[in-house]
């Protein structure tokens, strides 16, 4: 139920906090270790080589899972667009570990490469938010991700939830492999929980910036680097599924290879920078699209900010800055098309779980 809230969406976004802390809770034991079925854990050891399968969000938390999942257990992934994977099917390694990443657990398309994978004997674990789903029933092996129904179409905790599951398996995986890491992420997600729980009782400014850049605009982009990159491009999904604005997110350094054709005299361009490595490079970009009219608006974090910046998150891990930059995204994008009188939970030509391929 919606209780007091006008719109699910931002009951959901509002959820986020709890969903963190759910999640710390229930991927951690009496003492403190990491808890997980022993059978995730020995294939996640025993494979040399991870492919990820996603949809939409699902697959953009996917990008940031490779990330963990290199980065910190030192294993090489691939993610792949679900619907795509059939038509350029990758030259498999010899031991791969498919692992579905799906809030509702139905997504036809990650279904039949699961399907397809499990014909081949491939193994599969699922990332679900819905643990009797069907791609949870077909998989070997499953993680839940504990964020509680989500109704909005626009998926705001699941995708933070998947980010914060894939943290843990990453870690639990560097552990059982003798990695030394000093990176705990129950430590690191307690700070997320809270760093988010700031940023919800930040709507008015958000709204703000909302009306300001996107009440009338046609287009929007959202550039970032590295990492940052990734969490426009689920900003600009947000984006354009609820408030029907043509929204495309680029990486910082393409843009001169052909989009900047297209900023003209108040094109809004949202702007992440929560990297130390690419801070100068993305600052660069902005004043690029500047110099060309563009109505910029940099969201950076804190440690990071420049004078100007219309948004600093709080400070949290580099590796964690997607799970609390996306939250601007998901309020400005809600506040965008509220102000667009668009349906807000339920956009047009779109359906929650998408069941046909
Ligand atoms: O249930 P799934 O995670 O498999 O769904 C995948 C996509 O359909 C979904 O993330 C979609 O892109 C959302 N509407 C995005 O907000």
């Amino acid at each position: 139920e919606k209780g007091t809230y006008p719109h699910f969406m931002l009951k959901e976004i509002d959820e986020q906090p709890f969903v963190i802390r759910k999640i710390i809770q229930e991927y951690q034991n009496e003492k403190d270790e990491i808890k997980l079925d022993p059978e995730i854990r020995e294939a996640m050891k025993a494979c040399d080589r991870i492919y990820i399968i996603a949809a939409g969000t699902s697959y953009h938390a996917g990008l940031l899972g490779k990330q963990f999942i290199e980065k910190l257990a030192n294993i090489p992934v691939e993610v792949h667009v679900a619907s795509e994977f059939s038509y350029n099917m990758p030259l498999l390694s010899e031991k791969p570990l498919f692992v579905y990443i799906s809030q509702s657990g139905e997504t036809a398309d990650s279904r039949s490469v699961l399907v397809q994978m499990k014909e081949l004997g491939h193994p599969a674990l699922t990332l679900t938010n819905v643990p009797g789903s069907t791609l949870s029933r077909e998989a070997d092996f499953t993680m839940h991700l504990h964020a509680g129904p989500e109704i909005a179409v626009a998926s705001t905790k699941a995708y933070t939830a998947q980010m914060a599951v894939l943290a843990i398996l990453a870690v639990d995986t560097a552990r059982a492999k003798g990695i030394k890491l000093d990176f705990d992420p129950m430590q690191e997600l307690g700070i997320v929980a809270s760093a988010m729980e700031a940023l919800t009782d930040q709507k008015e400014q958000l709204e703000e910036l909302a009306r300001n850049y996107l009440s009338t605009t046609r287009n929007c982009f959202f550039i970032g680097r590295g990492i940052d990159y990734y969490v426009g491009l689920e900003g600009s999904l947000k984006l354009k599924e609820i408030s029907y604005i043509q929204a495309e997110g680029f990486a910082g350094g393409e843009l001169k290879h052909g989009t900047i054709a297209l900023i003209e005299d108040g094109t809004p361009v949202i702007a992440l920078a929560t990297q130390e490595n690419v801070n100068y490079s993305i600052r660069g970009n902005v004043q690029e699209v500047e110099a060309r009219g563009a109505k910029s608006m940099i969201i950076s974090m804190k440690g990071l900010d420049k004078e100007g910046d219309a948004f600093v998150i709080p400070h949290v891990h580099d590796l964690m800055t997607p799970l609390v930059s996306v939250l601007p995204l998901q309020l400005i994008s809600y506040y965008a098309a509220l102000h667009r009188d668009c349906d807000v939970d339920k956009p047009r030509n779109l359906a929650k779980s998408v069941t046909v391929e």
